[in-house]
């Protein structure tokens, strides 16, 4: 069974970047295969790894539904659907990555996690390693897309809601009963201890805490992949780290 890593928070705080940053190390580690899976609507994990999706699963969803009588003769259109996801997956320098994106049919949102959540499940035998990048809010984690993982990673800037979103998706996550080994703070663009007490009020303790980074603004400014981060760069070495810790 893969070793599944989750990584939530609020939007804008860094989850595409952590997540991207762990398939690309968890790549160049060579311990099997690694699957990206970017379950935001909003997608942006195979950009920030320097790929181009071709087709998301919400899209694969619409046109089926569009063009039914574009579905093999002899096939369900489920069976079709499951088929058209499986040939999308980009298979790209040792990692793999799928794409959930937005359907535009009504009602058809619930379909997608429904087929993402039967995928993952599929799937897990098939990769060493899953990475999820989670969408910003949290109403997705009532819908399920995500109910096993090894580590979930909430990631927090400094700011009030940040943390307070990180705070309202752990206590979800017991809520719901998830099957999560652990869950874990990242404090990310920020190296203050400072918020030690407000830290302590939400009950929550810090995990690993990403400074601000030069060369991830130089990167993201350039529109260069998380691939060609400096390999001594504090957002790098950090993550680093925390992967060791993580796989221990
Ligand atoms: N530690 C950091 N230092 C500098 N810039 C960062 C850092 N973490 C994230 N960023 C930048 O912040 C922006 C938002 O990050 P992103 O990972 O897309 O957030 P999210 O996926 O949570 O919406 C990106 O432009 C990213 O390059
Ligand atoms: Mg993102």
């Amino acid at each position: 069974m893969s070793f599944v890593i989750a990584v939530a928070g609020k939007g804008g705080t860094g989850k595409t970047t952590l997540a991207s940053l762990l398939i690309s190390l968890l790549t160049k580690r060579n311990q099997g295969a690694v699957l990206g899976i970017d379950a935001d609507p909003n997608s942006n994990l195979a950009e920030a790894l320097g790929l181009k999706v071709k087709e998301d699963i919400g899209g694969i969803v619409d046109s089926v539904a569009k063009n039914l009588a574009g579905i093999p003769l002899g096939m369900t259109k489920e069976a079709y659907i499951d088929f058209r996801i499986q040939t999308s997956i980009l298979e790209e320098k040792g990692f793999d990555i799928l794409t959930m994106g937005r359907p535009e049919g009504p009602g058809c949102y619930c379909y997608v996690n429904n087929l993402l959540r039967g995928l993952i499940k599929k799937l897990a035998d098939d990769y060493s390693y899953i990475v999820i990048d989670n969408e910003a809010g949290f109403e997705h984690l009532s819908r399920r897309t995500m109910r096993r993982a090894d580590r979930l990673l909430l990631v927090s800037d400094a700011s009030e809601a940040g943390l307070r979103a990180a705070k309202r998706i752990s206590d979800l996550v017991k809520e719901l009963e998830f099957d999560i080994k652990e869950i874990s703070l990242v404090l990310n663009r920020t190296n203050e201890i400072l918020l030690k007490d407000k830290l302590k009020d939400l009950g929550l303790g810090i995990f690993s805490v990403i400074a601000e980074d030069e060369e991830l603004l130089n990167l993201s400014r350039q529109g260069k992949p998380i691939t060609c981060l400096d390999h001594s760069s504090k957002a790098y070495l950090e993550v680093n780290k925390l992967l060791d810790i993580i796989l221990k």
